[in-house]
């Protein structure tokens, strides 16, 4: 029999961003496997309809499935926001997404209960964030912001000093009027900018990367399962939906690699 522990796990993002989920992959879950798949072709997700994204999301994940994944990641934040239960209707393995577990530690960290999240349009608007929050403790107030500036400022390698930190400003001004004393980074692209963003939030507020909270979710998970790989070392594999030039060079800031380190294939869905 198959043996369903050593099996990849597969990782699926609009783009490039899902890739601070793999280096929390490789950090925290360094024995295993996995298959990534970057929609390079149609990112972005964020502005786009609700009903485009659930249809690009099912075809990402039959993909994967492809592969006999044991868990599929849902590391896109606008995804997880609009089609993690239509995924959830169509694959028959454990699916999670970043949205649950970012909730669950921002409610952990705040103190005085007001929680400021960040993310896209799509995310922002789908108001998925404010409602796990608000399913989890009603009590609490959740301040949502789309900030679309920081996906580009991201890829384009604005990570620190004046440019990102006026758009920083711009943005989560209002949040740190608002006297949150928690922000949940809700969006694949953002912990590249971490540094402006704490910066702008100052140290009274506490930052939740949703990369790394979707991680420890995964691993408690594949832990209660004895589903955790045996391996020491696991191997990653990349495909994309348009130019693996790109997704090398844009991938290797978000890796910390250098350029050429990253080899992807590229896939027709
Ligand atoms: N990956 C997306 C997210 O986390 C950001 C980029 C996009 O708009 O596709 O929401």
């Amino acid at each position: 029999m198959r043996n369903y522990a050593e099996a990849p796990l597969g990782i699926f993002d609009s783009g490039v961003g899902g890739l601070t989920v793999v280096k929390e992959v490789l950090m925290q879950l360094p024995g295993e496997d996995f298959i990534y798949l970057g929609d390079t072709a149609r990112y972005p997700y964020g502005p786009r309809s609700v009903e485009i994204i659930k249809k690009f999301a099912l075809q990402n994940a039959r993909f994967l499935m492809g592969f006999g994944i044991k868990v599929l990641i849902v590391a896109c934040n606008t995804a997880s926001s609009v089609a993690l239960d239509e995924i959830k209707r169509w694959i028959r393995i454990p699916v999670i997404g970043v949205i649950e577990p970012g909730a669950e530690e921002a409610l952990k960290t705040t103190k005085n209960g007001k929680i400021g999240v960040i993310g896209t349009v799509g995310t922002i608007s789908s108001g998925a964030y404010q409602e796990a929050i608000k399913r989890l403790n009603p009590g609490v107030s959740v301040y949502g912001k789309p900030c679309p500036l920081f996906v580009p400022l991201a890829e384009e390698g604005f990570t620190e000093g004046e440019i990102p930190e006026k758009v920083a400003h711009f943005y989560l001004d209002e949040l740190v009027q608002q006297g949150i004393d928690t922000l949940v980074l809700g969006c694949t692209h953002y912990p590249l900018l971490y540094n402006p963003i704490k910066k702008v939030v100052g140290e009274k507020v506490e930052i939740i990367d949703s990369a790394g909270a979707v991680v420890r979710k995964v691993k408690k998970f594949l832990e209660e399962e004895s589903l955790l790989s045996s391996r020491e070392h696991g191997t990653g594999r990349y495909f994309v939906t348009d130019s693996p030039e790109r997704f090398a060079r844009v991938g290797a800031k978000f890796l910390n690699k250098k350029f050429g380190e990253i080899r992807a294939t590229k896939v027709d869905l």
